[in-house]
């Protein structure tokens, strides 16, 4: 772990037919290392479906392919 990173705690909960739930102190950020901003401070929901045309994140696509 390099000396200049915040340290980071989360909770990950994969949302039965649906997105991955992260809960905590963390961030996201891309390829670029480009942190994303979140629509809420201390939890994002995150795409496991391919669909979402928000990628990372879930746009509730997944209604419409998860099979029930
Ligand atoms: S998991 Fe929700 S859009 Fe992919």
């Amino acid at each position: 772990m390099e000396q200049n990173k915040k340290r980071v705690s989360a909770i990950l909960n994969l949302i039965d037919k649906g997105p991955l739930k992260v809960e905590g102190n963390f961030t996201i950020s891309g390829p670029d290392g480009k942190a994303f901003e979140l629509d809420s401070a201390n939890e994002a929901f995150l795409c496991v479906c391919g669909h979402s045309a928000k990628k990372p994140f879930c746009d509730g696509s997944h209604k419409k392919t998860f099979i029930k």
